[in-house]
C-alpha cells in the first residue's frame, strides 16, 4: 500500500491550501460588547485582508443602539483600527465597509426580526451572498432561546439545497450538566446538530493545534507518551488580569467554569487521547469524546483540588484591588478566580497518571502550557552528588505567549568531573517560521463559513467536560469561601499542597 493512502495528515495537508470562503453574511448579535469590539470584528476585517472572505462578504449587526448603518460601520473601523493584527489598508476596509448593516431592535421584537430577514434577502440580491448565513450569538445564555425561536419564526433558520444556515455559540455552554443540557436543546430544536458551532477559542490557537502534529507526525513522541514513562501532566493557564470590569459574567461563575470546563479539558484531550484513524471531524471528535469519557476528577476533594481568591495588594510595582473590591463583585462573593484539580484518564494509556489542570487570574505572568514530565530513569550510575541538580525530563507545550516547545533533559556539565544538570532545547515559532500566526477567531470564523466542523466541540463533548467538573463544583459549593492568596503569586499554599503531598511541585513557567 503505498505511504500516502497511511499518512494521518494527508487532510491537513490538503488544508494548507488557501480556503476561501463562499458567498455568505454573518449576523452579529452582541455588537456592542468587549468581545465583539476586540475579537470579532478585527479578525473579520484581517481574513478580507488575508483575501480569505469571499468579494460580497456582508455582515450585519443586530443591537438596540439606535445606530444608521454608517454608525454601526464607524463602531467596526475603530474596532478594527485598533485592534486588527494585520495593517489597516483603506482599499481593503472600503470593500468590506460596503457590505456593512445595522438592524436596529430588541430580542424580542418581531418587526426588528422580520427587518433581520429582509436584510439577509436583499444582501443575497445586492451582494450575492446566496443566503448563506451565520449567526453569532455573542449574548448571555438566557437570550439564547429568545433569539432561536425568533430566527425560526421568520424562517431564518431554515437551510435547504442551496443554501446554509449556521449558528455559533460562545461559553458559558451551561453552568452545569443539566443546564447544559436544557441549553443543548434548546439551540437543537431550532438548528439540526450539523449547523451549530460551538467555539471554543483555545482549538482556534495554532499551538493547541500542533499538538496534533507533535504527537502524531511524529515517531518519537508517542512511544513515551504513556503511564509506563510519564509521572504526570500539568496544564496551567495563568493570567497576570484582574476581573475589573467583568462581574456581570464572572461573580458566581468562577474560574473552574471559565476556562477548565472547555479551553483546559480541551487541551487535556489533544494531549491523551487516542490516534484519530484520520483528521476528519468525525474521527477527531470520536477520539475526543472517547478520552473524555475514560476522565475523572480524583478524589478526596479536599486534598485533590485548590481553589482561592485574590486579595488586594503589590502586583508588580502597582496596586492593584482583591476581588471582593473589584467592581460589580458580591461584597461577600466566593467566586474562585484561582482553580486547580486532579483529573485521571481512566483508560490502559493514563492509568495511575495525575493530569494536574490549573488556572487563575492575578498570578505572576500570563502563560498558558502543557508539562509532560517523565519518570526518574530507573537507575543513575552516577554520585548521588553529581547528580543533585537532575530533575526530571519533560516536554513543555508552550500554548502562549512565546509559542514554541522545550525539551528538558539532563546534560554533562563541561569538566573533569560528571556532573550532570537540567539543560533545556527549544523550539520557537517565531525562530523556525516566517508567516506569523492568525488569531484563534480568524481561523474559527472562516471555519464556521466554509462549514469546517473540526475545531469545534460537539454535545457530547460538552456535557461530558460537565460530568467531569460537576462532583467538584458540588464539592467546593459546600465548603464556604475560597483561600485568598497575593497577588503576583502562584496562587494559595493549598494549591502548592495539592502536589506537595506526593512529593511533586507545579512548575514555575
Ligand atoms: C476566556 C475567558 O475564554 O479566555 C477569560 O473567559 C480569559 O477569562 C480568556 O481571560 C483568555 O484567553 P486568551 O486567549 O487570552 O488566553
Amino acid at each position: 500500500m503505498s505511504r500516502r493512502w497511511n499518512n494521518p495528515l494527508r487532510d491537513a495537508r490538503d488544508k494548507r491550501l488557501p480556503r476561501i470562503a463562499g458567498p455568505s453574511s454573518l449576523v452579529i448579535f452582541g455588537v456592542t460588547g468587549d468581545l465583539s469590539r476586540k475579537k470579532l470584528m478585527p479578525a473579520i476585517y484581517d481574513l478580507a485582508n488575508r483575501g480569505l472572505l469571499p468579494a460580497g462578504f456582508s455582515l450585519i449587526g443586530f443591537a438596540r443602539r439606535e445606530w444608521e448603518h454608517q454608525d454601526f460601520g464607524q463602531v467596526v473601523h475603530d474596532a478594527v483600527a485598533e485592534h486588527a493584527r494585520t495593517p489597516f489598508r483603506e482599499s481593503v476596509w472600503q470593500r468590506l465597509a460596503e457590505g456593512i448593516r445595522f438592524v436596529q431592535g430588541s430580542f424580542d421584537d418581531d418587526d426588528a426580526f422580520d427587518q433581520l430577514a429582509q436584510t439577509v434577502r436583499d444582501l443575497s440580491d445586492e451582494r450575492g451572498t446566496g443566503g448563506n448565513t451565520a449567526f453569532y450569538l455573542s449574548i448571555p445564555p438566557w437570550a439564547f432561546p429568545v433569539v432561536t425561536k425568533q430566527l425560526a419564526r421568520c424562517g431564518l433558520a431554515e437551510a435547504d439545497a442551496e443554501t446554509w444556515r449556521r449558528v455559533v455559540i460562545e461559553k458559558p455552554f451551561g453552568h452545569d450538566l443539566e443546564s447544559a443540557r436544557e441549553l443543548n436543546a434548546i439551540v437543537n430544536d431550532v438548528f439540526p446538530e450539523e449547523s451549530v458551532f460551538r467555539i471554543d477559542h483555545y482549538l482556534g490557537k495554532e499551538t493547541v493545534q500542533n499538538i496534533l502534529a507533535l504527537r502524531f507526525a511524529n515517531q518519537m513522541f508517542e512511544p513515551i507518551w504513556n503511564a509506563n514513562y510519564v509521572d504526570h501532566v500539568q496544564i496551567t493557564m495563568a493570567e497576570d488580569i484582574g476581573l475589573g470590569g467583568r462581574a456581570g459574567y464572572y461573580d458566581g461563575i468562577g474560574a473552574a467554569r471559565d476556562v477548565i470546563q472547555n479551553h483546559l479539558l480541551q487541551l487535556l484531550a489533544l494531549t491523551a487521547m487516542e490516534e484519530p484513524v484520520s483528521f476528519q471531524p468525525r474521527a477527531l471528535r470520536a477520539e475526543k469524546v472517547k478520552v473524555l469519557a475514560a476522565t475523572k476528577a480524583v478524589e478526596p476533594f479536599e486534598e485533590t483540588t485548590a481553589r482561592g481568591q485574590y486579595g488586594g495588594g503589590w502586583q508588580g510595582g502597582t496596586k492593584v484591588p482583591g476581588l471582593l473590591q473589584e467592581e460589580g463583585f458580591a461584597k461577600d462573593s466566593t467566586t474562585e478566580t484561582y482553580a486547580a484539580v486532579t483529573l485521571e484518564v481512566q483508560n490502559r494509556r493514563w492509568a495511575g497518571v495525575p493530569f494536574y489542570v490549573r488556572t487563575g487570574k492575578r498570578l505572576g505572568r500570563r502563560v498558558t502550557e502543557i508539562a509532560i514530565v517523565f519518570k526518574r530513569a530507573p537507575h543513575l550510575p552516577f554520585d548521588s552528588t553529581s547528580t543533585e541538580e537532575l530533575g526530571e525530563n519533560a516536554l513543555v507545550i508552550r500554548v502562549q505567549p512565546d509559542e514554541g516547545i522545550t525539551m528538558r533533559f539532563g546534560s554533562k556539565v563541561p569538566g573533569t568531573t560528571m556532573e550532570v544538570r537540567d539543560v533545556t532545547m527549544d523550539f520557537g515559532y517565531g525562530h523556525s517560521f516566517t508567516e506569523t500566526s492568525p488569531e484563534a477567531y480568524e481561523r474559527l470564523i472562516l471555519d464556521v463559513l466554509l462549514g469546517e466542523p473540526s475545531l469545534f466541540p460537539v454535545n457530547e463533548e460538552v456535557e461530558l467536560s460537565w460530568e467531569i467538573l460537576d462532583p467538584v463544583l458540588e464539592h467546593w459549593a459546600k465548603h464556604g469561601a475560597p483561600e485568598v492568596y497575593q497577588p503576583g503569586t502562584w496562587g494559595p499554599p493549598s494549591a502548592e499542597e495539592l502536589l506537595g503531598r506526593s512529593g511533586r511541585h507545579w512548575r514555575r513557567p
